[in-house]
């Protein structure tokens, strides 16, 4: 018994925005607490696929957690493209290898706040998939997003790990002409998966969204409107490098997860994890942006053809 109940809520709106901070950055901020950094050292796979979505495909990364039932999720998931003809398109069933799951995004459990409505999705190893899972669902129980709905923004550290692709959009936009077969753009709709479209072999349910998150807290935050073409690279106090679509100013909170047993978090078996359990093994810890890197003014890069 090994995985004491850690789930550690940060609280306390630091109200003190540092004087390094440039009024028009302050302008354009969104809500200082709805940074949800997932550390791409954790989860190449998952960012590449993230990063597709949110910068070549025009999803953006601002996502409403709106607690979907399991049936939407599933209509979700079909929407995404993981659910098609024959089986979950990961499954061994359509030929994947085992250890592979359908990695969407938006997440199941979201609806996207971008320029495009599309699902897209990329047969990712399920141990990276679990990390994400347990990342988003220790970010629905954070004070921030007090069991949710919440509107949030989906950022990606440490963009330029070993094996991320896309992240880096913004700085080099043309990285989303690369041909990839791994990432699929769903069909979208709204319909229930058929029979015939699930593998029903553990594969089918494996958004992070799963499980419903306790806490009561069900305020909506309100979030302000971000700029459509401001971008920043800023460096947090934990020295995780995020890319901010509207930008951040120093002293800004965001919120990362941490594990409380890193060899249980980084082993393969992390895969087999159930959601809570990897819940159970992650800290919600609070960190600030203080330094900005680099900025770009432009639209986000145009989707591949
Ligand atoms: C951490 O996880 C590993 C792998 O499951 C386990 O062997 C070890 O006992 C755990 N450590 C603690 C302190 O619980």
């Amino acid at each position: 018994m090994m995985k004491s109940f850690a789930l550690a809520t940060v609280l306390a709106l630091s109200a003190s925005l540092s004087s390094a901070a440039s009024p028009k950055l302050m302008l354009r901020q969104n809500n200082p607490d709805d940074l949800m950094i997932f550390n791409c050292v954790d989860m190449p796979e998952v960012c590449t696929n993230m990063c597709w979505g949110a910068y070549c495909r025009s999803i953006g990364t601002g996502l409403t957690y709106d607690k979907p039932d399991a049936s939407e999720k599933r209509r979700r998931r079909r929407a995404a493209g993981c659910l098609v003809s024959g089986g979950n398109r990961c499954s061994t069933r359509k030929g994947y290898d085992a250890g592979y799951q359908c990695d969407e995004y938006p997440f199941a459990s979201t609806v996207g706040r971008g320029a495009s409505d599309e699902r897209v999705n990329r047969c990712v190893p399920a141990g990276q998939n679990s990390r994400q899972g347990g990342t988003i669902n220790s970010f629905y129980q954070s004070a921030y997003c007090g069991g949710g709905p919440c509107d949030f923004t989906a950022s990606f550290g440490n963009p330029g790990a070993a094996g991320v692709s896309y992240c880096n959009a913004y700085a080099t936009p043309e990285d989303c002409d690369v041909d990839d077969d791994n990432q699929v753009v769903g069909p979208g709709g709204t319909q229930d998966p058929t029979e015939d479209e699930t593998a029903d072999d553990g594969t089918d349910e494996t958004d992070p969204g799963e499980e419903e998150p306790t806490t009561e807290d069900k305020k909506l935050r309100k979030i302000k409107k971000r700029s459509k073409t401001f971008v920043g690279r800023y460096r947090t106090a934990v020295g995780t490098v995020i890319d901010v679509p509207g930008g951040a100013y120093i002293g800004q909170r965001a919120f990362y997860v941490e594990p409380v047993n890193a060899t249980l978090w980084a082993e393969p078996a992390a895969a087999l994890m159930g959601v809570q359990e990897m819940v159970d093994n992650l800290v919600v810890k609070e960190t600030k942006v203080v330094e900005e890197i680099e900025t770009w003014n432009a639209p986000a890069p145009a989707p591949a053809v």
